[in-house]
């Protein structure tokens, strides 16, 4: 799994803020229990004190283990008067501990076990949820879902050509459904290919919905916005900014480009485009592209060696009816 470093930056910021509003409760509470029960700032210095002496002890090696023996009990009766003084106060023995939205973790994001470090579900859910909402910024993701795409909309009567755009989008839907469900990193691309106003965004933009509740990471971009961005920072800006944004692209389990034609074309835009998709395509890694352009104008406006390798790694869905928005 991997996120563009805005979504990590994001993340690890909302992780230290859990941690640190635990960190800060914990504090208040011990500041303000010390204060109605002054007993326990006395046990915590002894204990304290307990600890330096046991220590030293096991350094000095002299008739240790007696030594120990009595700084243990001494620590178990302190430990037991403080539980007790919390308890006859009111309050639970744990009142003074942090408490962490996750416990086996405690809000660091990482678990030691089998002496490797390991990620916790916590930062996974965290990352997932982060990156949705990055979405959902863009474009309203809760409302293009699969439940919210109404094939009623489409005509049931042939068009020009004799197809029926409600069968057809009959079976792009069950094809998109069946996608989305069926999820892994490895799975094929697809070209989602069609007029205006057909539900291209919404019904990738449902995948991307279920794909990121399975736990993987999507990333949704608009194809002019992004190729602007990556042109603006290739002559003006930083060389690391674009970079970044192209190791976003490349990184992520599932890439959709939207709306792929409807940029500004230049030289820098179009080998961006086969850059990032011959890079995905090498790596295996699936891409969903959308365009209003019919195969002709693809070839017309990119090359015919990259319009080929579109059409064999990915899935074709061209996409008919009626502009939706004219309807609604
Ligand atoms: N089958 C559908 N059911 C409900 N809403 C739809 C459907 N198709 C498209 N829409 C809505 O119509 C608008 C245009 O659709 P959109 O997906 O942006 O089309 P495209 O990307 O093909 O141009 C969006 O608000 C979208 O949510
Ligand atoms: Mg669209
Ligand atoms: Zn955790």
């Amino acid at each position: 799994m991997a996120y563009s470093k805005h979504i990590y930056d994001l993340a690890t910021k909302k992780l230290s803020d859990r941690r640190a509003s635990a960190l800060s409760v914990a504090d208040y509470r011990k500041n303000e229990t010390y204060r109605e029960i002054p007993r326990l700032s006395e046990i915590e210095r002894e204990l304290s004190s307990i600890g330096v002496s046991t220590a030293k002890a096991v350094l000095s090696g002299k008739d240790a283990a007696t030594l120990l023996t009595s700084l243990k009990e001494k620590s178990v009766a302190l430990q037991k008067e403080f539980n007790g003084l919390l308890l006859s106060h009111g309050y639970s023995v744990d009142y003074l501990e942090p408490q962490f939205s996750c416990d086996k973790c405690s809000d660091t994001g990482f678990i030691e076990f089998d002496n490797k470090t390991i990620t916790c579900e916590c930062y996974k859910k965290l990352l997932s949820d982060c990156a949705c909402e990055e979405l959902n910024t863009i474009s309203p993701l809760s409302l293009s879902t699969f439940d919210s795409f109404k094939l009623a909309l489409y005509s049931d009567k042939p068009d020009e050509r004799g197809n029926i755009p409600y069968v057809r989008m009959q079976k792009i839907y069950d094809f998109c459904l069946k996608y989305a469900t069926e999820f892994t990193p490895e799975s094929k691309g697809i070209l989602m290919k069609g007029d205006t106003g057909l539900g291209k965004t919404h019904l990738s933009l449902a995948i991307a919905n279920e794909v990121i509740k399975k736990g993987y990471s999507v990333v949704y971009v608009s194809a002019p916005d992004i190729l602007s961005k990556l042109e603006k920072e290739h002559f003006t800006y930083s060389y690391s900014q674009e970079q970044e944004i192209m190791q976003s692209l490349i990184n992520c389990d599932l890439l959709i480009l939207d709306d792929l034609g409807t940029e500004f074309a230049t030289n820098f835009t179009k080998s961006a485009v086969y850059n990032i998709f011959n890079t995905r395509v090498n790596m295996g890694k699936p891409i969903i592209i959308n365009t209003n352009y019919t195969s002709k104008e693809l070839e017309e406006n990119y090359t015919q060696r990259f319009v080929s390798r579109v059409m064999a790694s990915c899935s074709v869905l061209s996409f008919i009816g009626t502009d939706i928005r004219s309807i609604l």
